[in-house]
């Protein structure tokens, strides 16, 4: 019988590894096109030998721990004195395992934000991130989240069809984000495709990067000259006294972990209810609300598969590996949320249960969830609502994922509706009567500056304009 060559299994004759990765010698790729694509049976295949932790190569196959068991993942997660997110603790690049341009590197190198810092650094800049979302008026935002997702429908709805991730999951979360933080509208079309770019790791990624960058620190500078009723404005005037290179990077920060990561819930979630019956009819029958649906989609496929990472700060054990100082630990959470000690049954739902991986856990958990989830659950529930016959337009099984190092995503979701005619001067501006939602909290609201009001209509006009140029 002829046996398949499994492409991620390193030769141990061939293996890179160095005698300081001893353990590492029978460690498998987890990057590459076959690793990615099966990673599911991989990550299952890694627990049946090795547990909760095992021993796998990252890209330019430099040795590191995949944390596959939930137990694990939160043991990780939750104790930075043992496991940091400090990345200048990597021991590998100062042993020359790290090739300048490997891929890895845009999201290791270290930078001076709340994601890389642990102790009390890790608490001065997460709580000027924190206590600026709570200046977040809710109500307000979701305001904001339907009328961007009606300007979206509104591009489209006339054609009866349509692709679901270019013309909505991808490009909502970016106008909301863009808006929360108080950035010109100008802006968006090239955020959104810089910040695209900047993810996927193209050739010109760096150059969108200095795009984002620049935009961020013009934002910084109006904003000191004309603060407003925003993000921008208030994490400027947060008592953690935030650096200019800080500002630049904790707006970048939250802008990029934002968009992506809830264009990718979006999508996921209306894949799964234009394509799972059971799901849709849960759903429509009000066995399931869409919040139950979102958290179901976070256990099943979460929007980051993994995080890069964790550095061990000294030798250490876990789950029965010697793990040594200056390791990369990469938190598997898409394999810690199918670990069998917690869902035997992954056909089971979850039923609204919120203890999955999506988020991480610890001190580094992401603070913006309930915002992800919000743009989500209101752009989902207005796209049901408005287009209520809206099915696929091809088979299922033709619909086309990417995976890579970060998540697994949907290429397209073509889909069909009852086409429905748009009355273009009510779709083009806000109603008359409508005033803008207040984007700051109640009780900040009285303390606050009052400022120019903005023309709206100039406003709505040219998001307009954008996404049906889109
Ligand atoms: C469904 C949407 C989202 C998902 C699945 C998600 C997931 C994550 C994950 C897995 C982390 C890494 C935690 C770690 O290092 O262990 C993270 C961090 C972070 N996220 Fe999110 N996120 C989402 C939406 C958002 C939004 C909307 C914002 C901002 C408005 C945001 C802001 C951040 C920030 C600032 C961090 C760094 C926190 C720190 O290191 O202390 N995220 N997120």
């Amino acid at each position: 019988m002829l046996v398949t060559p499994d492409p991620t299994a390193v030769p141990t004759a061939l293996s890179p590894v160095c005698p300081a990765y001893g353990a590492h010698t029978d460690a498998r790729r987890i990057y590459g096109p076959e690793a990615q694509e099966k990673a599911t049976e991989l990550h299952e295949a890694l627990r049946a030998a090795h547990g909760g932790v095992a021993p796998v190569l990252v890209h330019g196959d430099v040795p590191a721990w995949l944390v596959l068991g939930y137990r694990e993942v939160l043991e990780v997660a939750r104790n930075p004195t043992r496991f940091s997110r400090d990345s200048r603790l990597w021991r590998a690049p100062a042993e020359g395992l790290v090739a300048p341009d490997n891929p890895l590197l845009p999201l290791t190198t270290w930078v001076p934000m709340c994601s890389f810092v642990e102790g009390a650094e890790h608490t001065r800049l997460r709580a000027a991130v924190t206590d600026t979302m709570k200046q977040l008026n809710h109500r307000g935002v979701r305001r904001y989240i339907v009328r961007y997702a009606d300007l979206l429908i509104s591009g489209f709805r006339e054609r009866g069809e349509a692709d679901l991730v270019k013309e909505f999951a991808d490009a909502l979360p970016m106008l909301v984000m863009t808006k929360l933080l108080g950035m010109a509208d100008s802006y968006g079309p090239r955020l959104l495709e810089a910040a695209r770019d900047m993810i996927k790791a193209t050739e010109t990624a760096i150059e969108s990067n200095a795009f984002v960058e620049q935009a961020l620190a013009d934002l910084v500078a109006e904003k000191k000259e004309r603060p407003g009723e925003d993000f921008a404005t208030w994490l400027i005037a947060h008592g953690s006294a935030l650096t200019d290179a800080e500002l630049v990077q904790h707006l970048r920060l939250v802008l990029i972990a934002a968009y992506s990561t809830t264009a990718n819930l979006i999508a996921s979630t209306l894949h799964m209810t234009l394509t799972d019956s059971r799901f849709r009819g849960n759903l429509a029958g009000g066995h399931m609300t869409l919040p139950d649906a979102l958290e179901q989609v976070l256990w099943d496929t979460p929007p980051f598969s993994a995080v890069y990472g964790r550095w061990a700060t000294a030798d250490t054990e876990l789950a029965g590996h010697h793990i040594k100082a200056g390791d990369m630990l990469v938190l598997g959470l898409a394999a810690g949320n199918a670990d069998p000690q917690v869902r035997p049954d992954l056909t089971v739902p979850v039923h609204g249960n919120r203890s999955h991986l999506a988020f991480s856990g610890g001190p580094h958990e992401c603070p913006g969830q309930d915002i992800g989830r919000a743009i989500a659950e209101v752009g989902v529930d207005t796209l049901l609502t408005r287009l209520p016959d809206v099915s696929l337009a091809v088979p299922a099984e033709d619909i086309r994922w990417q995976t890579s190092l970060l998540s697994r995503e949907l290429l397209e979701l073509p889909v069909t509706f009852t086409a429905l005619r748009t009355d273009r001067a009510t779709a083009s501006t806000p109603p008359a009567t409508a005033p803008a939602p207040s984007l700051l909290a109640p009780a900040a609201e009285a303390a606050a500056v009052p400022t120019p009001p903005k023309s709206r209509s100039r406003l709505w006009e040219s998001l307009v304009r954008w996404v049906r140029g889109m």
